[in-house]
């Protein structure tokens, strides 16, 4: 039997014979186990019989062993828990020789468990953090499937770089070291599996677009790539992106859509995974203890999901923030880094300075400059008191993680959006499908990136990035 379904569900089984199986999370005297599963957060004791239980199968009763105990479940005398189970058969599945096991049954740092990914699902915080990234998974679909729209899969390989950032990883068949070459010398690819250059997808944006012109309402989410070589707490070369794409949806729409998702995904977890995050918020506030009140979290991580799911954004243009950012005391003082100027884009400390100081809640910019921002967003009319081209762009930003959502409404002028690839060196070659879809049967349409793991990250109060994927794909990473 399931633990969860145990200890979610004593009574009745009170007085039953159980079977069940996991590893030891702790055990005191020999005698009692505390035994995890995985199902949940929750352990059930188990109380070994030293009359019944042979003396080398006690012996390897250790941190992490897996074991299989069969017995009766009795309510228990002891604090702290319902129920527990009187062992009389204790099967060893899989030993953990605490001489060679490299974890420990003591808090490890988030590093040290970062180089053991094969062990560390097992501890309570990252077990805690994966069950609640599958759950956000599943609300993300939930959301879609509920809203109308249709889950499409986008390719993982190719020719196209969605956002002509040039952060691209290459996929190529020929060997590298000798790869057939033109007389001219260049690389053929025409010996390449897929005769042209490809690479891994940095975006589903573009083909979503082609499912949206044609089913409405749809969205992909799947493995994206960057090449980009920032070793941050906020970056993956390999991270999991929530893309939706709308037919008839303006930049506004699309701004409304971005909130009410992030609020259900959020709300989510709070009505299904309270364990967890009571978990993960009473690690913060340990972790917290020691260090300085400025260094703190204004709120705890429970309170801080509270306040984002019953709070409007804000909502502010470049212009603005441009402007608030100006007339900040961080700015004048000379705190930022970074230079504040109409046409530069936002670092992550004016993001936060935003988020944090400013509004102190998640807020949605929009309006970016032309320049700063990739060629399929629409450009704006001009506007008042603003000095220069915008495009119509929106960035969500989070308090602790600064941008977890980009989008835009698309440019669904034919002439607007060649004259702009051809400023921005896009070359209309490549993007002729593109092209053409503006061509016959266009339509306005918006449409956003949501970060998975930023997301993750941000509901369960993890501070890097690499702690919220299983496998995190990172410079010089990717051992498992
Ligand atoms: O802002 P980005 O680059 O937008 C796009 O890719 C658009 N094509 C999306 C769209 O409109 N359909 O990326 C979207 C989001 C970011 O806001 C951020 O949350 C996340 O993806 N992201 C990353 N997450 C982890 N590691 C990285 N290296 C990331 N780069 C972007
Ligand atoms: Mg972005």
């Amino acid at each position: 039997t399931e633990i969860q379904t145990i200890l979610e569900d004593f009574k009745p089984r009170v007085g039953q014979e159980l079977t069940v199986m996991g590893w030891v999370r702790a055990f005191r005297s020999n005698r009692f186990i505390a035994l995890n599963d995985g199902t949940s957060m929750g352990t059930l004791q188990v109380v070994v019989d030293f009359e019944q239980i042979p003396e080398d199968v006690l012996k390897q009763i250790s941190f992490h062993a897996c074991i299989k105990a069969t017995g009766k479940l009795v309510e228990s005398q002891g604090a702290g828990q319902d129920v527990e189970l009187l062992a009389d058969t204790v099967e060893i599945l899989g030993a953990a020789n605490p001489e060679e096991y490299p974890m420990q049954p003591k808090v490890q740092s988030l590093e040290f468990l970062r180089e053991k990914a094969h062990f560390r699902m097992r501890t309570n915080t990252f077990s805690a953090v994966f069950r609640i990234r599958h759950g956000i998974a599943y609300a993300v679909h939930k959301y879609y499937n509920d809203n109308g729209y249709f889950y499409m899969h986008t390719p993982i390989i190719t020719g196209s770089d969605a956002e002509g950032a040039g952060e691209m990883f290459r996929v190529t068949n020929l060997d590298i070291s000798n790869p057939p070459r033109t007389e001219e010398g260049e690389v053929d690819f025409k010996e390449d599996f897929f005769e042209k250059p490809t690479n891994l997808t940095v975006s589903g944006q573009l083909q979503a677009e082609i499912g949206a012109l044609a089913l409405g309402k749809v969205y992909t989410f799947g493995p994206t790539f960057r090449a980009e070589n920032s070793n941050t707490s906020r970056h993956l070369a390999e991270f999991w992106m929530i893309e939706p794409e709308v037919a008839f949806y303006d930049i506004f729409d699309n701004m409304d859509l971005a909130e009410d998702f992030c609020k259900y995904l959020i709300n989510h977890i709070l009505e299904n995974y309270s364990a967890e995050l009571e978990f993960l918020d009473q690690r913060i506030q340990n972790l917290e203890k020691n260090m300085p009140k400025n260094e703190r979290r204004a709120m705890g991580l429970i309170e801080t999901l509270r306040f984002v799911v019953d709070n409007d954004f804000e909502r502010i243009t470049y212009t603005d923030a441009v402007n608030i950012l100006r007339n900040s005391k961080p700015y004048k003082k000379g705190k930022f880094e970074y230079d504040v100027e109409w046409g530069k884009d936002l670092q992550a400390e004016h993001e936060r300075y935003l988020v944090e100081k400013k509004f102190q809640k998640p807020v949605i910019v929009r309006d970016y400059p032309a320049s700063i921002k990739a060629f399929y967003m629409r450009m704006n009319d001009e506007q008042e008191g603003v000095p220069g081209k915008t495009v119509a762009a929106m960035d969500v930003l989070f308090p602790g993680i600064g941008e977890v959502i980009g989008g835009s409404q698309r440019e669904e002028r034919l002439d607007v959006l060649k004259t702009r690839m051809a400023d921005m060196n896009v070359h209309e070659e490549e993007l002729w499908w593109y092209l053409e879809l503006r061509k016959f049967g266009g339509a306005p349409h918006a449409g956003f990136g949501l970060g998975f793991e930023r997301m993750v990250q941000f509901i369960t109060g993890m501070g890097n990035i690499r702690d919220v994927i299983a496998f995190p794909r990172t410079p010089g990473n990717a051992e498992f």
